[in-house]
């Protein structure tokens, strides 16, 4: 399925907050650059489309773990923070965090497509992700810890909640990480029996 159409499919999700949900989007797809940026300046999806491509990915994933091991959870709750988890990384409304890297040196010796806008105000990209959403969508309790600690203990920071993670933080920590690293590497058609990926 295309992923505008994917991308459709999730918005269908949110029911109860579908009018603080529906604000967010006319600000994200109108005035920020969330249809179109990519999810990094050179690894992760560092093209054009990459962070929606990511996010929807990330949702869908994290829909099929819920369906699994928690249906309890919403799926609104699973669509708002699938999607939503890095929005942090467009940066501000009318301030993109990532622009095209105009050193032709850089791009073709460092493969580093884009680079960091110095304007945009310094802050962790969980928390710039959740302080956007939050601006527009109420969100639970188990939902903003689940945004703001998405990357779970591969940061230092996250220390504070070892432990102590809500089930939705550990699932969307897990569907970011296997979306990032078995769906958008493909390594999802090489993993063998025993569970390895094959060279
Ligand atoms: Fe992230
Ligand atoms: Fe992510």
């Amino acid at each position: 399925m295309e992923l505008c159409d994917r991308y459709e499919k999730l918005k269908e999700k949110v029911i109860n907050r579908r009018n603080y949900f529906d604000k967010f989007l006319l600000l994200l797809e109108n005035h920020t650059t969330w249809l179109d940026s990519p999810a990094s300046t050179r690894f992760h999806l560092a093209e054009e489309r990459g962070l929606l491509r990511h996010g929807v990915g990330v949702a869908e994933t994290l829909l099929r773990f819920r369906e699994f091991l928690a249906p309890a959870i919403t799926e609104e709750s699973c669509a708002i923070v699938g999607l939503f988890h890095d929005v942090g990384k467009l940066g501000m409304p009318g301030k993109p965090l990532y622009l095209p890297n105009d050193n032709e040196w850089v791009i073709k010796n460092r493969g580093i497509k884009y680079k960091i806008n110095p304007d945009v105000v310094a802050m962790g990209l969980a928390i710039r992700s959740l302080y956007l959403v939050t601006k527009y969508i109420p969100l639970t309790d188990a939902e903003a810890q689940a945004i703001a600690y998405h990357d779970g203990q591969y940061i230092d920071d996250n220390k504070i909640i070892a432990h102590k993670e809500e089930p939705l933080t550990l699932l969307l920590h897990w569907a970011d990480y296997w979306t990032a690293h078995i769906y958008e590497e493909g390594r999802d058609k090489k993993i063998k029996d025993d569970g390895e990926c094959k060279k």
